[in-house]
C-alpha cells in the first residue's frame, strides 16, 4: 500500500526512526518526538525532491504536545498513523516515582487513543474520497501477553495497546482503514538504556529496521504482528498457562535468557 503521508510518533530514534526510513520516498512524513536535533537530522536525511517532510517537537505526555501533533497530522493530510512513541521503567512499582508511572500511561496509552480518535475521521474521509485505504499501527510489545513484574505498568500499558488495536480493527471493518498491533520482543534501540533494563536482555535483540519492515508488510494483511525473541512461545504460554503461573513463566524465561547471554 503506497500511503500519501505518514505521521510517525517517536521518530527521533529506534523503531520509529526505522518506520520513517522504511516508508517509500513518495510518502510524505510528519516526524515527531522531543529531540529536535535528531528529528531535523532525520528529516534532512529523508528529504527528496517533491517530498513533504515536517518535524514537530512535542511532549506526548501532555495535552498541548498531543494537540500540536494532531494539528500537524491534519495539515499534512496523513493517511498512515504510526503510534510508536513509548517508554518504560524497569523496577518494581514502589521504586518508580508517580511521575514515571504517569508518563508511561500518558505516552503509551493516552496518546495513541487521543491521536487515533482525533485523526481517524479525516483519514477515513480522505481514503473514501480517493478510493484508497488508510492505515493505523499501534506499537505494543511482546510484554502485552503476560503480566511482567518489574515492567508492571509498562506491560499493562502494552496490553492495553494490543487490545485497543485489535478491537479498533474490528470497529473499522468495512471502512477504508487497516489497523495493526505490532508486538516486538527485545529490540536493539535506546529503550534498553532508557528503561534501566539489563544489556543481556538485548543479547538476541532484533534490528529495529526488521521490526518496522514486518509491520509495514503486515498492515492490511494481519491484525497482529509478533516479532523477535519470544514471538512464538509467549502468546502460546499466555493462552495455555493458568494465569497464576504466568509471571513465573516470564521470570523463568528471563533466567534462561541471562544464562544464554553468559551472565
Ligand atoms: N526496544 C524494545 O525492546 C521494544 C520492545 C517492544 C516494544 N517496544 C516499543 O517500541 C516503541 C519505540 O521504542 P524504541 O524501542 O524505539 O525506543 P527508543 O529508541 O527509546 O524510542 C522511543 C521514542 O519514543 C519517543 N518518546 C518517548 N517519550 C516521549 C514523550 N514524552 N513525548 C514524545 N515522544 C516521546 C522518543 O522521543 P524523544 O527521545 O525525542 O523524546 C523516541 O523517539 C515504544 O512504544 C516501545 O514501548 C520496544
Amino acid at each position: 500500500m503506497a500511503y500519501r503521508a505518514a505521521l510517525v510518533t517517536g521518530a527521533s530514534s529506534g523503531i520509529g526512526e526505522a518506520f520513517a526510513r522504511a516508508l517509500p520516498d513518495g510518502t510524505g512524513l510528519v516526524l515527531t518526538g522531543r529531540d529536535t536535533a535528531a528529528l531535523e537530522a532525520l528529516a534532512k536525511d529523508l528529504a527528496r525532491p517533491g517530498r513533504d517532510v515536517r518535524v514537530v517537537a512535542a511532549d506526548l505526555a501532555t495535552d498541548p504536545g498531543r494537540d500540536a501533533v494532531i494539528a500537524a497530522g491534519e495539515a499534512a493530510g496523513i493517511d498512515l498513523l504510526v503510534n510508536n512513541a513509548g517508554l518504560g521503567y524497569f523496577a518494581p512499582v514502589p521504586r518508580n516515582t508517580i511521575a514515571q508511572e504517569r508518563a508511561m500511561v500518558e505516552v503509551n496509552v493516552m496518546t495513541p487513543v487521543v491521536l487515533t480518535r482525533a485523526l481517524l475521521p479525516g483519514m477515513l474521509e480522505r481514503a473514501a474520497k480517493g478510493g484508497t485505504r488508510a492505515g493505523i499501527v499501534v506499537v505494543s510489545s511482546i510484554s502485552a501477553f503476560l503480566p511482567v513484574s518489574r515492567l508492571t505498568t509498562y506491560a499493562a500499558t502494552k496490553a492495553f495497546d494490543l487490545h485497543y488495536a485489535e478491537a479498533l480493527g474490528a470497529d473499522l471493518e468495512g471502512q477504508p482503514c487497516d489497523v495493526l498491533a505490532l508486538c516486538p520482543g527485545f529490540t536493539k534501540t535506546r529503550f534498553g538504556d532508557r528503561s534501566g533494563m539489563k544489556s543481556w536482555m538485548f543479547h538476541d535483540g532484533a534490528d529495529p529496521n526488521d521490526v518496522a519492515r514486518a509491520a509495514i508488510d503486515g498492515l492490511g494483511r494481519k491484525r497482529v504482528v509478533v516479532i523477535g525473541s519470544g514471538s512464538i512461545l509467549t502468546p502460546l504460554i499466555a493462552r495455555l498457562l493458568p494465569r497464576r503461573w504466568a509471571n513465573g513463566a516470564v521470570v523463568a524465561s528471563m533466567k534462561a535468557l541471562k544464562k544464554k547471554a553468559g551472565h
